[in-house]
């Protein structure tokens, strides 16, 4: 059967990084608070020309590098994003363009901070059934352009940046010794819209919008939502906690991390954190955890990988990949 396989990764953040100590002097918060209640130490925050398709760009190219590939060999760009450079054309179509694609298609993905997860399943979908062979999947954000900064429940959790890989068709035998992505869990419940959500768009106010949340109902949710799911993708493959190299959650929270790999019994140092260098880069926290942990060598070729989502919507999901 057919096998979506990540050949290549890269990531791409800004040039500011910006540490707790620097919110203190914006609002009433402090570095004690920031770090005990979410574990995050610092974020990066876009700068003038920095926008959610150039970190897009950067972090598609460093993946094309690292698989050797060029943009003349991807059929399909897909872009998760909740912050497009445009409300149209797509955010997908900006890098298309900018990689000097004029072949294949190219469109975005919204799913809040369960993104990458979406667009990984949909990439899988369209090469096992044949319209692509090779897929550019993206996770890029600049939530720092829908904070509200004078909000100090929400401006202190958000960063931006940008991560991608390189999924290519292979064949495999069907089981789970196979690489790439085995099986692929997606789920939301539209009654818990309005818990997270951006108080703007072009249907209704006009405007672009701020983003608004009710943390403690988000975080009330998160470990049960993740946790089932990352069990169906077990049972899907007859797997088990035990099985699994690496977990690389979704970084909103360190305590919501940590929470669910306690409740599925997986050791924490299988679990990759970077939450508190990147702070919650929604639909780029995936993939731009998977880079620090390929970078310095913990995921390896032939590890048993779980991805896992929560977000706004309620959006959630979870994907089993052998790299
Ligand atoms: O990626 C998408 C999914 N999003 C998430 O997963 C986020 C989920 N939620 C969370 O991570 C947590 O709920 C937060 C980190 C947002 C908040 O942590 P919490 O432990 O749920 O705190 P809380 O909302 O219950 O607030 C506790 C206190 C409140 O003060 P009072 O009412 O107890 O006097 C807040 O006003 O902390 C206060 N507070 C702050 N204090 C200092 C809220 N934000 C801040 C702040 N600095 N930045």
């Amino acid at each position: 059967m057919i096998r979506s396989v990540v050949r290549g990764y890269g990531a791409a953040l800004p040039k500011r990084v910006v540490p707790n100590r620097e919110l203190e002097g914006m609002v009433a918060t402090s570095d004690e608070w920031i770090v005990q209640r979410t574990g995050i130490r610092q974020r990066y925050i876009a700068g003038e020309g920095e926008t959610t398709a150039s970190l897009g760009e950067q972090a598609a190219r460093a993946a094309l590098d690292r698989a050797g590939l060029t943009p003349d060999d991807i059929d399909l760009v897909l872009v998760a994003t909740s912050t497009p450079d445009n409300t149209f054309p797509a955010t997908a179509v900006n890098i298309q363009q900018r990689l000097g694609m004029t072949h294949g298609f190219a469109f975005d993905i919204q799913a809040v901070c369960s993104g990458f997860v979406y667009a990984m399943a949909t990439a899988d979908l369209y090469i096992r059934g044949g319209m692509a062979r090779r897929v550019l999947v993206i996770g890029a954000e600049t939530f720092s352009r829908i904070l509200d900064w004078n909000d100090r429940t929400t401006c202190v959790l958000f960063g931006d940046g940008a991560g991608a890989l390189v999924l290519e068709a292979a064949e495999g035998e069907g089981t789970v010794a196979d690489r790439g992505i085995l099986t692929a869990h997606l789920r939301s419940d539209g009654s818990h819209k309005d818990k997270l959500y951006v108080d703007g768009g072009p249907s209704t106010t006009g405007t672009v919008g701020h983003l608004r949340m009710e943390g403690r109902e988000v975080f009330k949710h998160a470990v049960g939502m993740i946790t089932d799911v990352i069990e169906a993708a077990f049972e899907a493959t007859g797997t088990t906690a035990d099985d699994l190299d690496w977990l690389v959650p979704h970084q909103a929270n360190r305590r919501i991390i940590d929470g669910s790999a306690k409740k599925l019994g997986i050791p924490t140092d299988k679990v990759v954190v970077t939450v508190d260098l990147h702070g919650n880069t929604s639909a780029a926290s995936i993939p731009l955890a998977l880079s620090v942990a390929l970078d310095d060598g913990r995921i390896k070729q032939g590890d048993l990988v779980m991805l896992e989502a929560m977000g706004g919507g309620f959006t959630w999901g979870a994907i089993l990949v052998r790299w």
